[in-house]
């Protein structure tokens, strides 16, 4: 391993953070490209569940540098939170850096995302109202503050003035809500510059020096491929890009710098929210796949719509990622169910197809067409090696990779670390 960036190719919930917590211990350096404190990695040390929302998971290991890149937006409430929480635990956070060219969250932020999701009523998008969407706004209309304005107080303090009266404005008047008071605002920020003046780097500076030293880089993307403001399922993504194109801009490295790039597939499919979702298992069957998989929002606790594995979409992330490998998680869940299915095409008015839609219309028309396969029903978390698992199990998997043309390099076969096959 050396430039190794981890995506989720799905509508993200793949379980990440095991895969990233098995990949860093192996990285010098792990960095987060993109998003915000939206994302949710879990991830289990023995007994023990941390939740991660900006800090990259390489942190639960000692000596690793880990950075939150450019690409990432910030909220610096909820990164010192994460810290106090950390450290609280024993897990020592020195070896944290966070980029100068990071964006960052303004409460404001927050209120608008919230002003606008109400607006939209039936259209709307699902955010977390964390002002993730508002932040990303400002940065494409190039009135974004970043992390390395709190160096210069007189600089941030101004700029923050100056958004703030639009905000306000428009907080007002379009969406007849209260305003922020900037006195307010700044206390509490000085408060973050004190606390983070000491962990703001240039951090494109410090991933690729450790490039050029043929240090270990993990690039830890959060969400999915289904949720990138490009190649998701628009207008129902997020709005930064986690693909793996968008480590090289959320990191600021060339794309010639990057070995390989692991795509983790939840071995059923799940989407949070509206939207179209072919494979989608309604009634009972879902609601017993649902409670199997423990497919509950992270944060909020809203319920994930669950589905059979999309060979089409994820044929469209292998496409878009340039996908190397899979990292194949919670197998163990489809224990138990017999036949299984996987979609291999869609049907859309007649016509058998095998490419992803871009219109979220035509997606809605599309219809799976399904293979079935044998289940198994021995229990498989304890499995270490691919012989461990029976022959139904190894079959799916041999499918997964014909029907992707992505080999299968990790298997996870339940939430600890040790649970894992390794098959690179
Ligand atoms: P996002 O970045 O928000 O997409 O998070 P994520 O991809 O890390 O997913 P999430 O935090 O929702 O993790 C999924 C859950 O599944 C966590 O509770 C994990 O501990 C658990 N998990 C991960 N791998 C496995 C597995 O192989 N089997 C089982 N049973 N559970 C797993």
């Amino acid at each position: 391993m050396a430039a190794v960036v981890l995506v989720g190719a799905q509508w993200g919930d793949e379980g990440k953070g095991k895969i990233t917590d098995y990949l860093a211990e192996r990285a010098d350096v792990v960095i987060r490209y993109q998003g915000g404190s939206n994302a949710g990695h879990t991830v289990m040390v023995g007994h023990e569940e941390f939740k991660l929302h900006l800090v990259p998971s390489g942190i639960l290991y000692p000596g690793k540098l880990c950075i939150i890149g450019n690409g990432v937006v910030l909220d610096p409430a909820v990164l010192v939170e994460e810290l106090d929480g950390l450290a609280a635990r024993g897990v020592d956070t020195s070896g944290l850096k966070i980029s100068n060219r990071a964006h960052l969250i303004l409460p404001y932020h927050k209120g608008l995302d919230a002003a606008q999701e109400e607006h939209r009523g039936e259209a709307m998008i699902g955010t977390t109202k964390r002002g993730i969407g508002p932040a990303y706004v400002d940065k494409a209309a190039r009135t974004g503050i970043r992390v390395g304005d709190l160096l210069d107080w007189e600089e941030f303090s101004a700029k923050v003035a100056h958004n703030l009266a639009a905000t306000n404005e428009l907080l007002a008047k379009i969406y007849d809500r209260p305003g922020y008071d900037l006195q307010a605002i700044l206390e509490e920020y000085a408060g973050y510059a004190r606390r983070l003046r000491p962990l703001i780097a240039d951090s494109v500076r410090l991933v690729n020096r450790a490039l050029q030293e043929g240090r270990k880089v993990l690039f830890e993307g959060a969400q999915g491929t289904l949720l990138d403001l490009d190649q998701g399922t628009y207008p129902f993504v997020t709005s930064s890009y986690p693909v793996a194109g968008g480590a090289c801009i959320g990191a600021g490295v060339g794309p010639t710098r990057i070995d390989k790039v692991i795509g983790v597939v939840k071995a059923y499919t799940t989407r949070v929210g509206s939207g179209p979702f072919p494979t989608e298992i309604t009634g009972p069957a879902g609601d017993a796949l649902r409670q199997q998989g423990m497919e509950f929002g992270t944060t909020t606790g809203r319920p994930r719509r669950c589905g059979w594995l999309d060979t089409v979409i994820l044929r469209h992330a292998a496409e878009v990622n340039g996908l190397t490998g899979i990292a194949l998680t919670k197998l163990d869940v489809l224990t138990g169910l017999d036949p299984l299915r996987i979609c291999t095409s869609y049907r859309y008015r007649g016509t058998v197809g095998e490419d992803f839609p871009a219109s979220l219309k035509a997606l809605e028309e599309c219809e799976p067409v399904y293979e079935e396969l044998p289940g198994w029903h021995e229990d498989i978390t304890g499995a270490r090696s691919l012989d461990d698992l029976p022959a139904n199990c190894r079959r799916y998997i041999r499918r997964l990779e014909e029907l992707t043309g992505v080999p299968v390099h990790l298997i996870a076969v339940g939430p600890r670390r040790d649970q894992t096959i390794v098959l690179e």
